[in-house]
């Protein structure tokens, strides 16, 4: 399909139904769903959406930044609730969390920068007790690396629920991050408030072009499942390698593995793995120094624990 660059999307035929032939594809309405050009966009906007004065939010700690950054900016606190000793979000613990003042709940599943997966059964129940007392929104930016039944989305109670909103995007397995596609998922009356309110009832804000690339990876199931396992075999490498050399990284089921590099390690580990040409990132969680690496190819990971075991042997 040409992608008609003069027009707008409302405009071209094959785009017009977009948001419709997306949330289809979801088993929902398309009065249940928000196309946004990414999904950071909506973590942002919904800080703000939600913002009270004396407010606050609950979120997992470490979680993806860019929600509590924004609510923070904002003079929101920010509950952050420690991972439990397995690296996994503690549920209990988030809920116990939550109190009068709570406007929203961030929780990120699978988490990012841990990987951990929360199965759907504990997920399902989370939500409906959540909801009761606060806007919980879940963020399920990595679902799609899962197989069923861990791929379980909370779309379903997202739908029928204004106080549940679930945030998905293509950035990851679709491989469409430097094209800006995203989406928010709930309840008609929740979504046409967010509508109101981020795009004052206009979605030309993602390019015709990414659209038609959307619908297009969307169709393409087969090419998914051939980088889930691309993505697999890489992720599978890397980790073998790393516990080879002892470290202890974290079990993901992501597109990126975080282990411990040790807190006698001095200096900024992500500014010298660039100096070898290799971009990751580091920083300290629950205590530790860390580096997170993301799954590139095959020969990527390679190169990866090459320099990893010329470093460590130096
Ligand atoms: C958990 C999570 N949510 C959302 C995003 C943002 O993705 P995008 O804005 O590209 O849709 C990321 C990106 O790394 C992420 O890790």
């Amino acid at each position: 399909m040409m992608p008609f660059a003069n027009r707008y999307s409302f405009n071209v035929d094959g785009l017009k139904d977009c948001q419709a032939t997306i949330a289809r594809y979801y088993g929902v309405e398309k009065e249940n769903i928000l196309l946004t050009a990414g999904s950071s966009i909506v973590l942002d906007f919904c800080a703000r959406f939600f913002y009270k004065t004396g407010g606050n939010i609950v979120a997992a700690d470490p979680t993806f930044f860019v929600l509590p950054a924004t609510a923070k900016k904002l003079g929101l606190i920010v509950n952050a609730v420690p991972i439990d000793s397995n690296r996994k979000i503690d549920l209990s613990a988030m809920l116990s969390t939550i109190n009068n003042d709570t406007q929203l709940v961030y929780l990120v599943n699978p988490n990012n920068p841990t990987g951990t997966l929360l199965k759907p059964d504990a997920m399902k129940s989370f939500c409906a007790e959540a909801s009761k007392k606060s806007a919980v929104l879940i963020d399920e930016a990595y679902l799609d690396f899962l197989d069923a039944p861990d791929n379980e989305s909370m779309i379903p109670l997202a739908a029928g629920n204004p106080n549940i909103l679930v945030t998905r995007t293509f950035s990851k397995i679709h491989g469409m991050a430097g094209m800006r596609m995203g989406f928010v998922i709930s309840h008609p009356d929740r979504i046409k408030q967010l509508e109101q309110a981020l795009f004052n009832e206009s979605q030309v804000a993602i390019s015709n072009l990414t659209l038609a690339a959307a619908l297009a990876s969307l169709q393409d199931e087969e090419h998914r499942a051939y980088c889930k396992q691309k993505n697999a075999t890489s992720r599978d490498y890397a980790f073998k390698s790393l516990k080879e050399m002892k470290f202890d990284p974290i079990p993901s089921v992501t597109n990126f593995i975080l282990f411990p590099i040790g807190n006698d390690y001095e200096g900024n580990f992500a500014d010298f793995m660039l100096t070898k040409n290799i971009y990751l990132r580091s920083a300290t969680y629950f205590g530790q120094k860390c580096c997170r690496v993301s799954v590139g190819t095959l020969d990527e990971m390679q190169q990866f624990i090459k320099v990893m075991k010329e470093t460590w042997k130096a």
